[in-house]
């Protein structure tokens, strides 16, 4: 049975900032990708809008080089390509006048779908919103799409949210975090409220505590300037790694009506409490023999910012209370891994005593990368006599197996985010508000190592992170798992 994909409606959507980076690597062969598998309907339009002066086959050879560059062999049609490049066309305009918006509102149609990308600096967000409202340009139907880094801190952004929210309705804004679009994470979702089997175990009583661990072997690739002004916290932690945390933590929402769901991760969010420096780690990784350090490719020597952090959060609840959430990400670390660990506690009596130590809790990995995976660790008996002696063995609900046999390939979270964009399912999208609450909490953290001085400790590029990391669960008795992609 291959799965069917239902065409969405037909749309314009215009990409501000639609020749950089993030276009070339991620939107437009996403938007390839969909196409090939016969969601976006051949008659929509990908209008690029930037400053620089092109034409339409200056474009057109820029998505041309993107798609070769970043496709997948397999994905590569040569017919398709040439159809989808003349659905691509190029608006020169400036943000901060009125050249180019006159052409960029005849380009665009009346009786479609109208979506805005900024995949531009957030310093611009304010300007474009405003000349797409002053131009006319943007319909009380069309949508807006923000990439992060949606602010800096909580003050920023609250003035990004005020500044949309004069032009754009909170339920046209699609604050995009492309960790909500990975496969595994809506997996979790059905995982824990389409079976009653996970439920009643979720909480403090029976879960000893959960790791979130997102590691990455590349380093900040070119990345210096932006990097070394967010670090981990802010890169990673604020929106990626809080997002996974919520869907772990929350609470059944009423429906997976996105509001329903965005209310119960921002209860999550507000319940978290403050972390003290003694629960935060952070690390900066060292050069080799061929790769330079994180103050090399950063190139500032004295740079305080952190390329690793570990932390202990704790959600102030009454289903969690007790149950820490260690969260850890870096870069150029051993191997690169996203997984979700839940541990839970030990039986409360063993029986097998004497014949085994200590009972091992069971543990629930959701790893979105790499390889989609959900592996439940349970104790079975050892086959052959001799006794019962313990082993682990992983209940493997890998789906990629799954997929395989059904014909189903897993699309990249950007695929299905923009689809979602032109559905208009929020769901996957982070509300004003929430995003709010996690840079109060994310401010709160970094005023903790702020205030104590603390400096970031090196670390070897290709281990698993700093010592002190380590220290950080073995005080609690506790160990982290292995950085492998086994
Ligand atoms: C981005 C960060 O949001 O996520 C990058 O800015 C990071 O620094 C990337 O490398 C990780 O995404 P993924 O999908 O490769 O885990």
């Amino acid at each position: 049975m291959v799965a069917k994909v239902i065409a969405v409606e037909d749309f314009d959507l215009v990409i501000f900032g639609g020749s950089g980076d993030l276009a070339r690597r991620k939107i437009l062969p996403a938007l390839y990708r969909r196409r090939l598998a016969g969601q976006m309907p051949e008659t929509a339009r990908i209008i690029a809008a930037a400053h620089s002066s092109k034409s339409n086959e200056d474009f057109r050879s820029l998505v041309r080089e993107a798609l070769e560059t970043f496709l997948d062999e397999r994905h590569k049609d040569k017919a398709l390509i040439e159809a989808f490049l003349e659905q691509c066309s190029y608006v020169q305009l400036d943000a901060f006048g009125d050249d180019g918006w006159k052409e960029l509102q005849e380009t665009l149609r009346d009786d479609v779908i109208r979506s805005f990308y900024f995949s531009v600096a957030p310093s611009l967000f304010a300007e474009l919103s405003a000349r797409l409202t002053s131009h006319s340009i943007a319909t009380a139907q069309s949508r807006l799409v923000v990439e992060k880094p949606f602010g800096h801190d909580l003050p920023s952004a609250k003035a990004l949210n005020a500044a949309l929210s004069r032009c754009f309705d909170e339920a046209q804004i699609y604050r995009i975090d492309h960790y909500l679009g990975k496969e595994t994470v809506q997996n979790l979702l059905a995982l824990r409220f389409a079976n009653v089997l996970f439920e009643p175990l979720w909480n403090s009583h029976y879960i000893d505590h959960v790791q979130i661990t997102a590691s990455e072997e590349i380093g900040v690739e070119g990345r210096g300037a932006y990097y070394d002004r967010s670090g981990a916290m802010r890169d990673m932690v604020q929106n990626h790694l809080m997002q996974l945390l919520c869907l772990t933590a929350m609470e059944a929402p009423a429906s997976i009506a996105p509001n329903d769901i965005r209310n119960e991760k921002l209860k999550v969010i507000s319940a978290l409490e403050e972390v003290t420096a003694g629960q935060i780690v952070r690390g900066q990784y060292r050069g080799d023999s061929s790769r330079g350090s994180y103050l090399e490719d950063v190139g500032n020597e004295t740079s305080r910012t952190e390329s690793f952090i570990a932390l202990k959060a704790h959600v102030g609840n009454w289903r969690w209370s007790g149950t820490p959430f260690y969260l850890r990400t870096g870069k150029r670390l051993r191997s690169r891994l996203t997984e979700i660990a839940i541990a839970f506690k030990e039986p409360p009596h063993n029986i097998f005593a004497g014949q085994t130590g200590s009972l091992a809790g069971n543990t629930l990995i959701i790893r979105l990368q790499p390889g989609e995976a959900i592996k439940l660790h349970v104790l079975i008996k050892e086959p052959g006599p001799g006794g019962i002696r313990l082993k682990e063995v992983p209940l493997d609900m890998t789906f990629a197996e799954l997929n395989a046999r059904d014909g189903v390939e897993v699309p990249d979270a950007y695929e299905r985010l923009l689809m979602d964009v032109i559905r208009g399912d929020q769901t996957l999208f982070m509300r004003g508000d929430e995003v709010e609450a996690a840079w109060h909490w994310t401010d709160s953290v970094i005023a903790a190592w702020d205030e104590a001085g603390d400096i970031p400790r090196p670390y070897d590029s290709g281990s698993s992170g700093p010592e002190d990391a380590l220290m950080l669960l073995h005080r609690d008795n506790r160990r982290w798992r292995e950085i492998e992609n086994d």
